[in-house]
């Protein structure tokens, strides 16, 4: 088993540090990875916002949050004892300009240090957080900065960002995250197309028909709907996580991990997907919100009723995109995701070209096309489904079966928190794993054209049930190309 290394002393400063992300994942990710000591004595991790809170109210927060979400298990009184001296709570208003002595001190002491500022607050105060972080001349050589998605919600207001962020951090100092690029399975992504010289030489046009994204959950907006509404699943999904995904499935060779080199390919396929104009956006596109239903045996609201309004919001959109470049013409990239879909599941499937000529008859079993089911989760593995005889005597039988690989199985050390992955990236100053300003640029002017065709051709969500796999003109986007979309299988 590899060894786990230590990682540079640092001081971690979270604006919004009380909030829902720096609870629920931030600080459970720090936590398991002091476990596991990577830390230093000295690194501090600072949470900055504006509560009204002693320490020791803090304190009983985190506790309890880690606690809530699993980090803290039995027999972690030490480590918890380890990690709350390295936490500090700080009231501030980072738009304000004053109240940062206690951070302008911490760093003082350590003039050195690796210091990451990691803004999960919202987007509209990225630019004035890191004027002040410039103004109090908190940014030393080793600072870093992390943004939350969204990078806006359009271009314009992406460039506006990044051009603030860009007159305080280089752009080698500026990691735009996006969770899905530390999970697992897709960082495995790369080693299975690049370290296996089985898949390359099919990985393309006449030897794929096509590939089918899905991030599915089940669970509904809940008490982020503010938020979501604004957003709605085409801005909050597709733009960053689905779009990266497509990348990594897509993109060419490159010629090293590089953070750079694997950026660039990246790039390269999301200039090359197709615009869907007013045209085409009735037929590429499906968009739905969800109406009440029935999601593990339990009655479920819809969404305006969670929203407590009306909303034309779409919680549901698929979308048949497609990359004109050599190697995918002709291979659709059948993108879907929702809320209160039946199963919070996600995978990507690649599903490879039927055999040229059958020399099977009928009554021996159905002839399937193999498939590469890349799961994120739950249970994160990789299945190969192969055409294989069916053992015993009584005739010749055929049936498609799976080769089968569950990381949590197969690996006796398995991390599911993405988190955990990406901060360490950012302290080691790696931002391969990070979104590069044109990436979220050129993402997001293909979806703006898409959300323009909808609202130039008055697109509105159909309704689907909770607990449904959307509306049915999803099933419908795929039956008009002889396809049809892959559920979960229960691996
Ligand atoms: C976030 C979205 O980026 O990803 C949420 O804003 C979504 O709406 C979440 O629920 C899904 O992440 P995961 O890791 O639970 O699949």
């Amino acid at each position: 088993m590899a060894e786990i290394l230590p990682v540079e002393p640092f001081d971690l400063i979270i604006f919004g540090g009380t909030g829902d992300l720096s609870m629920r994942k931030l600080l459970p990710a720090l936590f398991n990875r002091d476990r596991d000591q990577q830390f230093s004595p000295d690194s501090r991790i600072v949470a900055v916002s504006r509560a009204e809170l002693d320490p020791d109210a803090f304190l009983k927060q985190v506790l309890d949050s880690l606690k809530e979400h699993n980090a803290y298990q039995k027999g972690d009184a030490e480590v918890w004892k380890r990690f709350a001296k390295r936490l500090l709570y700080v009231r501030l208003d980072g738009t304000k300009p004053d109240g940062w002595e206690p951070i302008a001190d911490l760093f003082t002491q350590q003039a050195e240090k690796i210091r990451v500022f990691y803004l999960a607050t919202s987007p509209g105060i990225y630019g004035p957080i890191c004027q002040m972080l410039a103004q109090k001349g908190l940014v030393n050589r080793h600072g870093r900065v992390v943004l939350e998605k969204p990078i806006g919600h359009d271009l314009v207001s992406a460039e506006q960002i990044n051009l603030e962020v860009g007159r305080v951090f280089q752009e080698d100092q500026v990691y735009r995250i996006d969770h899905y690029l530390g999970k697992e399975s897709v960082q495995n992504l790369i080693t299975l197309r690049f370290g296996n010289s089985l898949f390359e030489p099919l990985w393309r046009s006449g030897y794929i028909d096509h590939v089918q994204i899905t991030v599915a959950e089940s669970i509904g907006v809940g008490s982020r709907g503010d938020y979501y509404d604004k957003m709605g699943a085409l801005r909050d999904m597709v733009q960053n996580h689905i779009l990266q995904m497509l990348c990594l499935v897509a993109m060419e060779p490159p010629i090293s991990l590089d953070q750079d080199i694997i950026r660039g390919e990246k790039i390269k396929v999301l200039r090359a997907l197709r615009p869907i104009g007013v045209d085409e956006v009735k037929a590429k596109t499906v968009i739905g919100q969800y109406t009440e239903g029935v999601i593990g045996g339990s009655a479920v609201p819809g969404y305006e009723s969670e929203l407590k309004r009306k909303s034309p919001t779409e919680t549901f959109v698929a979308i048949k995109a497609e990359i004109d470049n050599w190697r995918w013409a002709n291979v659709p990239f059948y993108l879907r995701t929702g809320k209160r879909l039946p199963d919070r599941y996600s995978e990507i499937v690649i599903q490879f070209s039927p055999v040229k000529h059958s020399i099977f008859k009928p009554h021996m079993g159905e002839l399937l096309p193999n498939t590469l089911n890349i799961r994120l989760q739950p249970n994160d593995g990789v299945t190969l489904s192969m055409m294989t005889k069916e053992p015993g005597p009584g005739g010749l039988r055929i049936r498609s079966m799976p080769l089968n690989l569950t990381f949590a199985d197969a690996f006796e050390r398995y991390y599911n928190n993405a988190y955990e992955r990406l901060l360490m990236e950012v302290v080691r100053g790696n931002p391969a794993l990070f979104m590069r300003r044109d990436e979220v640029e050129t993402a997001w002017s293909w979806i703006d054209q898409i959300i323009g065709a909808w609202q130039a051709t008055n697109t509105k969500p159909q309704p689907y049930m909770a607990g449904s796999w959307g509306p049915s003109r999803s099933a419908l986007l795929m039956d008009r190309d002889h396809r049809a979309w892959h559920e979960s299988q229960g691996w």
